[in-house]
């Protein structure tokens, strides 16, 4: 199995490139279900969830052609409607299918996707808001089986709760359905926002586009026929990198980023002392040599990101006073404290609020990544550690991180991936 070793405290310089999304081209990927003709993608991530995504397109018989950052997919041949537990279970994003299989097909079988690492996370509000459209859902042997065979019917859907994925699969599915769909207490992600657009791009009226009400159009059946599109720059790579600045106490310069979409991660670096340039897509951070302690709550966008919240406290462990981290979306996503403490942080922890002390130093040790934002903070612990830190089972941070060591040597960080 492979682990990066790290030998800590090198200053890092120079510039970075940012990736594609992956969490937009996975819901961009799953809505080409909803056409029969060719798309093209571009920039997409060279990562395992893409390839995963992609693996099941050909699985239901789609066609797909794939190298590295670009995929060209045509669906007209799909001939199977059941996402198997093989991938799903690897993937949770996989759940992406179940909106636009049930709303092209009229019936599907997905694979639940099951708990995982950073908590529970259900899918009943997916299950519930198809059912408002008419979905018959039965859970039967670990699987999702939706039918709609007389299509699916616009609804008035409340989420409860704002969940992106349920917003996406629920987007998919109203653009094939016959009227309108209202989604009231919708996500607002930029990935959600660029779903909406490439489907709007397609013919279909969406109206409220990152609001937090959308209504959307449904062609009643008839499948979308797509323009080409290029995935928006991933913002949590890009915070993961501000990060590693701050933390090395480097000038380290970002491009093609969306500076709107970081906003969040500026904002609360600018509250530790961080400075920045900012020009057109390049964003460069400033070396900052005493960061001070902060607090933060993690929400929905445009609040502050719950897959920045390991990173954020890798770099707090370094500020100059106590600092408090409250998760609010996700009930276990502080698996990386206790491998943070077995660097010498010094991070109490108490339900879903984290209080991060100051200390004078981390020492290399042994860690484990428990998922994938934990893997990136642990290497951003790794570049600041006395000595050399290996991060184990790394496999997590291949599902979402593009390169992340070559990308961090090419910074000057001493870092190599090895083989046990
Ligand atoms: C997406 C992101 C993930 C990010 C998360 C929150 C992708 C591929 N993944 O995950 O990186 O951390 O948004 O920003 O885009 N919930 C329910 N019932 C449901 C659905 C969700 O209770 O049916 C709960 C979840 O357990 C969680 C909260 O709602 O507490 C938000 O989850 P959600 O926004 O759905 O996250 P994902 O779409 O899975």
């Amino acid at each position: 199995m492979d682990y990066l070793q790290i030998n800590g405290g090198k200053k890092l310089s120079g510039d970075v490139i940012i990736s594609g999304a992956k969490n937009s081209a996975l819901p961009i990927i799953a809505s080409t279900i909803l056409s029969n003709k060719e798309i093209k993608l571009t920039n997409l991530p060279n990562v395992v969830d893409i390839r995963t995504l992609l693996k099941l397109l050909t699985m239901l018989g789609g066609e797909v052609n794939h190298d590295k950052t670009t995929a060209i997919i045509n669906n007209s041949s799909i001939n199977n409607t059941k996402a198997v537990y093989e991938i799903v279970s690897q993937m949770r994003a996989s759940i992406l299918v179940l909106g636009p299989l049930l709303a092209r097909f009229g019936e599907c079988e997905v694979s639940l996707p099951g708990g995982c690492a950073i908590g529970q996370r259900p899918i009943d509000l997916h299950l519930k808001a198809l059912e408002a459209m008419g979905a018959k859902i039965e859970i039967r042997g670990g699987y999702v089986r939706a039918e709609a065979p007389n299509g699916l019917i616009g609804a008035k859907i409340i989420f409860d709760k704002i969940t992106v994925g349920g917003t996406e699969n629920i987007i998919m599915a109203a653009s094939l359905a016959k009227g309108v769909t209202t989604i009231i207490n919708s996500a607002r992600e930029p990935e959600v926002v660029q779903l909406c657009e490439m489907i709007e791009s397609a013919g279909v009226k969406i109206t409220g586009i990152g609001t937090s009400v959308l209504t959307i159009e449904g062609t009643d059946g008839k499948p979308l026929d797509f323009k080409d599109i290029e995935i928006i720059p991933d913002r949590i790579e890009a915070g993961t990198y501000l990060c590693a600045g701050a933390i090395t106490n480097s000038s380290i310069t970002l491009h093609r980023v969306n500076y709107e979409h970081i906003r969040a991660s500026v904002s609360k670096l600018e509250e530790m002392g961080c400075s920045f340039n900012i020009d057109k897509d390049n964003i460069t951070i400033n070396p900052t040599e005493h960061l001070k302690a902060i607090n933060l709550i993690t929400t929905e966008y445009p609040g502050f990101p719950t897959d920045m919240q390991a990173q954020f406290m890798s770099v707090l462990i370094m500020a100059n006073g106590e600092s408090i981290i409250e998760e609010r979306l996700f009930e276990n996503r502080f698996m990386h404290v206790s491998e943070l403490n077995r660097l010498g942080a010094d991070i109490w922890l108490k339900g879903n609020i984290a209080a991060i002390r100051p200390i004078d130093k981390l020492y290399s040790a042994d860690v484990m990544a428990t998922d994938l934002r934990a893997s990136s903070a642990l290497v951003l612990a790794g570049l600041v550690a006395d000595g050399t830190t290996n991060v184990h089972r790394i496999y997590h941070l291949d599902r979402g991180y593009d390169d992340l060591e070559g990308k961090l040597l090419k910074l000057g960080a001493d870092i190599v991936r090895l083989k046990k």
